[in-house]
């Protein structure tokens, strides 16, 4: 999908990472820069930040920030693999199929990727893709990877998490959360961070910053000592270490603190459900897959699409169904949605 590089919208349903950054962490970047501080983490910012993930997950907890998503996954999947593993992945996991393999290229593991319904995986689904464990011909199983919220903006339940991370444990598994929009899983469940992630059985996370206010910046989140010791090779190695790093612990501290992550995601999942339900009583438009987060599927008419997209970016998801995808973010306004609804009412009424 092209869109046009040449204007600055006053809105886009494109994705999360279109928005701009909020001005608590523009204040934060600002605050941060003056004087000299060690480079590579060793200074007070990054000091205070990972203090503050403590508090969130445990003071044993090991975090390490690192440069985006993709990044985040790739050094988390690359240091806890080994290139004869597979990672299990849903169909349309992000690991799967929008970084340009860079998980698959940098562990050497096999990506096993299972279809599903909603972006969910589930033991059964697990246990039938599982398949010569101790045969040298074939990549051992290493690694489960589940995103939280799923691509699809649908939720796990930590109950769900819990058994598949029982599941990967009995069967000398790791797992491993890819939490892109963590922020948006905790509102919608209305639990502290650690209730599932850590306490559901996650060895790994990937915590996101960025596609909720954030410049930029991810954390790589480990629960288990053993599996982090040498986290700071493959971070390096594969381009995840930042110099300055201050930038990302900055942006953190004021993410985590007051509670910014808790106000920019309530009002994504808050945007996203006024929208569903206003788009899904205009006849002739419906609701694709439950809307737990911040992100709307609906099948819109083909005619209609080419007709809205260009004043509100937003991609297909499935050009074939016409399922498209709405994605508002933590400065998503009423009159943004109003003015999406009245361009797609006065379309369908054409
Ligand atoms: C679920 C999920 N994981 C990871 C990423 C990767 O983030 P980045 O684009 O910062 O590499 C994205 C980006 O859209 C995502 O949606």
């Amino acid at each position: 999908m092209k869109f046009n590089a040449e204007k600055i919208y006053r809105h886009s349903f494109a994705s999360d990472n279109n928005s701009g950054v909020h001005p608590y962490i523009m204040q934060a970047l600002f605050g941060a820069n003056s004087g000299h501080v060690i480079a590579y983490g060793d200074d007070p910012f990054t000091l205070e930040a990972k203090n503050i993930f403590a508090g969130h997950f445990g003071d044993d907890v090991r975090v390490y920030f690192v440069m985006s998503g993709t990044g985040a996954n790739t050094s988390a999947l690359y240091s806890i693999t080994r290139p004869y593993n597979s990672i299990i992945c849903a169909e349309t996991a992000h690991i799967n199929v929008d970084e340009c393999n860079a998980p698959g290229k940098f562990s050497g593991c096999r990506i096993t990727d299972i279809p599903t319904e909603d972006g969910k995986l589930n033991v059964e689904m697990i246990k039938a893709c599982i398949k010569g464990r101790g045969d040298v011909h074939n990549s051992q199983p290493g690694v489960i990877s589940i995103t939280q919220p799923t691509e699809l903006g649908t939720l796990y339940s930590a109950d769900e998490i819990r058994q598949i991370c029982d599941f990967a444990h009995d069967n000398k598994m790791l797992v491993h959360m890819d939490g892109a929009r963590i922020s948006n899983a905790a509102f919608a469940l209305d639990m502290p961070f650690k209730e599932f992630t850590r306490d559901a059985g996650i060895d790994v996370l990937s915590f996101g910053g960025t596609k909720n206010g954030m410049m930029f910046g991810e954390a790589v989140v480990f629960f288990r000592d053993d599996i982090a010791t040498d986290f700071e090779y493959f971070q390096k190695q594969s381009t995840q270490l930042i110099s300055k790093m201050r930038y990302i612990s900055v942006q953190f501290s004021a993410f985590l603190k007051n509670d910014l992550w808790k106000i920019n995601a309530g009002n994504a999942n808050k945007m996203a459900e006024l929208l569903a339900d206003k788009v899904s009583k205009i006849e002739g438009i419906s609701i694709a897959y439950p809307r737990h987060t911040n992100a709307v599927f609906v099948y819109l008419p083909k005619e209609i699409i080419s007709k809205v997209i260009d004043d509100f970016p937003f991609y297909i998801a499935d050009d074939e169904n016409g399922i498209v995808r709405w994605m508002c973010s933590f400065d998503t306004t009423e009159e943004d949605i109003r003015d999406l609804l009245s361009c797609i009412r006065s379309q369908m009424n054409k």
